[in-house]
């Protein structure tokens, strides 16, 4: 059985080293079963041969926008509409700024305004780069936009040095490529994310360090399988995922009463959110004022979301939480299973710059049975991969 069979693949390759995969990316796309075109800007025809791409795909390579010859025959317009899916593998810094910002002066920007179908970026460069705000703020906008990103993977890096900022695999592309869309259809899902915020005083708080990044991607990975997901985010400057309802709350319990105000009915829950443990026992009406005193707080403690919703009479038929810890992590993540009776459980060593507000992780999951480690990678990919294990556990529901 192909994956990808009669899809039309159109194929953005810009000029990053990464490039020199793309041959190999249109031979694995047309095994998987796809019709392949490619496109290519200037820059990325100083790392690899159009000719090269044309005897791979099969079809002659699209570069110019302005190209009498070109549009005599198939038009920016026809190609972008004749795709199905438009990925753009390698995506450069540059590649990805345009992309964000609408531009339309070369065939490739062009086509990904003019194009209804979904687009995938695959980012490939130097992993100061991938880390730089411009960057950032760009993938998040890309996102917005209701582009998705696939990848970049952590590694031994062209420039020579190691880190985030590598082109996923080939083969990692066309898996995300794949039609998934069946997997979770009919499913229902509850998703939390980020932190929650304990109120002190009307201008103070106490919290913790969650970006709510992998909670948004778990929901968006959900979301594209064909789930009906609805999140219920703490305080987070991310925006919602496409096909994602979305509940904005500040504390443990307005995290938990909307949770409880969804759990009816819901085939899945997910507790990813950073839930404070503890909050004030009481908040000041007025701002505290500052003193030399010591200043003394009682804090009490914050109901559990996940251990409700898992012994709640209307309890989803899969229940999975996170857990965050700084040694012993196998051994804490079962205990937790246990004592939450939880049915997945996906654990992760915080600390060493990995976990919190960044943007990739790496997960230990368990169930009573069985045990995945998902490594180092971004947290698109990772929620992709517990996607697949939480499908695989979920009733089938027959589409
Ligand atoms: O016990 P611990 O806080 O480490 O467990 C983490 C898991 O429990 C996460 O899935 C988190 O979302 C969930 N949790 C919760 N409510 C709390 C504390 C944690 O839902 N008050």
């Amino acid at each position: 059985m192909t994956t990808l069979a009669d899809k039309k693949v159109l194929l953005g390759i810009t000029g990053g080293i990464a490039a020199y995969k793309t041959p190999e990316l249109v031979r694995r796309l047309r095994d998987a079963g796809a019709q392949v075109r490619v496109v290519m800007t200037p820059a990325a025809q100083a790392f690899i041969a159009p000719l090269t791409l044309q005897a791979v795909s099969g079809h002659r390579v699209h570069s110019e926008l302005l190209d009498a010859e070109a549009e005599a025959g198939m038009g920016h317009i026809e190609l972008a509409r004749w795709a199905d899916e438009l990925v753009i593998a390698p995506a450069t810094a540059h590649a990805i700024a345009r992309l964000a910002h609408g531009f339309a002066d070369d065939l490739l920007a062009t086509l990904a305004l003019a194009t209804e179908a979904r687009i995938s970026v695959v980012p490939a460069m130097n992993r100061v780069m991938w880390a730089s705000r411009p960057v950032t703020e760009n993938c998040q906008r890309l996102e917005a936009l209701g582009m998705r990103l696939l990848g970049p993977a952590s590694g031994e890096q062209a420039c020579g040095e190691v880190g985030a900022g590598r082109m996923i695999e080939p083969d990692q592309i066309v898996a995300a490529l794949s039609d998934k869309t069946d997997l979770l259809a009919g499913h229902r899902f509850v998703v939390t994310a980020g932190p929650t915020h304990e109120a002190l005083d009307p201008v103070r708080f106490l919290g913790n360090r969650s970006s709510g990044r992998m909670g948004f991607c778990l929901a968006a990975a959900l979301a594209e399988a064909g789930a009906r997901v609805d999140l219920v985010a703490g305080p987070v400057n991310l925006a919602t995922p496409p096909g994602v309802s979305r509940c904005d709350v500040q504390s443990a319990r307005e995290m938990l009463a909307a949770v409880m105000a969804r759990i009816e009915g819901a085939d899945g829950f997910v507790g990813v959110a950073a839930v404070a443990d503890y909050r004030p026992e009481s908040v000041a009406d007025h701002k505290i004022k500052k003193s030399d005193e010591a200043l003394a707080m009682r804090l009490v403690p914050n109901p559990d979301i996940l251990a409700e919703v898992s012994k709640h009479p209307a309890r989803p038929s899969l229940v999975m939480g996170f857990a965050a810890e700084t040694r012993d992590l196998a051994e804490a993540a079962r205990q937790k299973l246990a004592r939450k009776q939880l049915d997945l459980i996906a654990a992760n060593l915080v600390g060493d710059g990995l976990a919190f507000d960044c943007k990739e992780n790496a997960l230990e999951v368990f169930s009573t049975e069985r045990h995945w480690s998902l490594p180092q990678q971004a947290k698109s990919m990772l929620a992709r991969a517990l996607v697949d294990i939480i499908a695989e556990r979920m009733p089938s529901k027959g589409g």
